[in-house]
């Protein structure tokens, strides 16, 4: 089985998360959650909650679920739910490429910046596709590799760099989406100057299956 080693950088830095990469991405992470219209009593798991910066962006009336493979990183999520009397949010280490949860249980499965960033990122799409009930969404922010072959080429030259700390940035958007049962409803960047793309794609029933 693949392991998350990359997970490793994360843990290292746990400390310094928030006033790092934690800085760039809390204001669209939570403009995003924001957007999403939940529902009271819907249920939502966020994979590779990090920190938890995006925790307090869930409306009290959902049911979340925040699972990251970092021990450390959990550590700061958990405080931050303590210290604001999160009861809606419910943390747990867990892989996001063996998800340890049945098959659709989520009306909504989120990532924030973790789709790069896992060893498999097809099978991480897999496993948050299965976990989604038919007919709920699966939301990803991250980077994808850009389509313009100039852009691409620069991208793969400072790949090297971008794994050092702790992502890929050569992952493809087909990658991750063809073959999947899902239909992509927004697929866009965050905003013109971004380099993140906001992905929202509802899973598809099987035959037989209640939308
Ligand atoms: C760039 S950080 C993003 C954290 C958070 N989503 C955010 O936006 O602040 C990537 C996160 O993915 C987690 N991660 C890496 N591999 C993982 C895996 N296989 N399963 C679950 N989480 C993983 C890391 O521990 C880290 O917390």
């Amino acid at each position: 089985m693949a392991q998350p080693h990359e997970s490793r950088v994360y843990s290292d830095l746990a400390r310094f998360y928030d006033w790092t990469f934690g800085r760039v991405f809390i204001d669209h992470e939570r403009e995003v959650i924001e957007s999403l219209n939940l529902r009271p009593g819907q249920r939502v798991l966020e994979v590779g909650v990090g920190t938890g910066i995006a925790l307090e962006a869930y409306p009290p009336y959902v049911h979340l679920v925040g699972i990251d493979s970092s021990a450390k990183m959990l550590a700061q999520a958990v405080d931050k739910t303590e210290e604001a009397g999160m009861r809606h949010v419910e943390l747990r280490q867990g892989d996001a490429l063996a998800l340890d949860f049945p098959d659709n249980a989520f009306d909504w499965v989120v990532s924030f910046h973790v789709i790069t960033v896992v060893p498999d990122p097809v099978r991480a799409m897999a496993e948050m596709v299965r976990v989604c009930k038919p007919s709920g969404k699966i939301v990803t922010v991250t980077h994808f590799a850009s389509a313009q072959p100039i852009l691409y080429f620069l991208e793969r030259l400072i790949n090297p760099a971008t794994k050092l700390l702790g992502w890929t940035n050569r992952l493809r958007l087909e990658e991750v989406i063809n073959g999947q049962a899902i239909a992509v409803e927004r697929c866009e960047r965050l905003s013109r100057l971004s380099v993140h793309t906001l992905l929202v794609a509802r899973k598809r029933p099987s035959d037989g299956e209640q939308g």
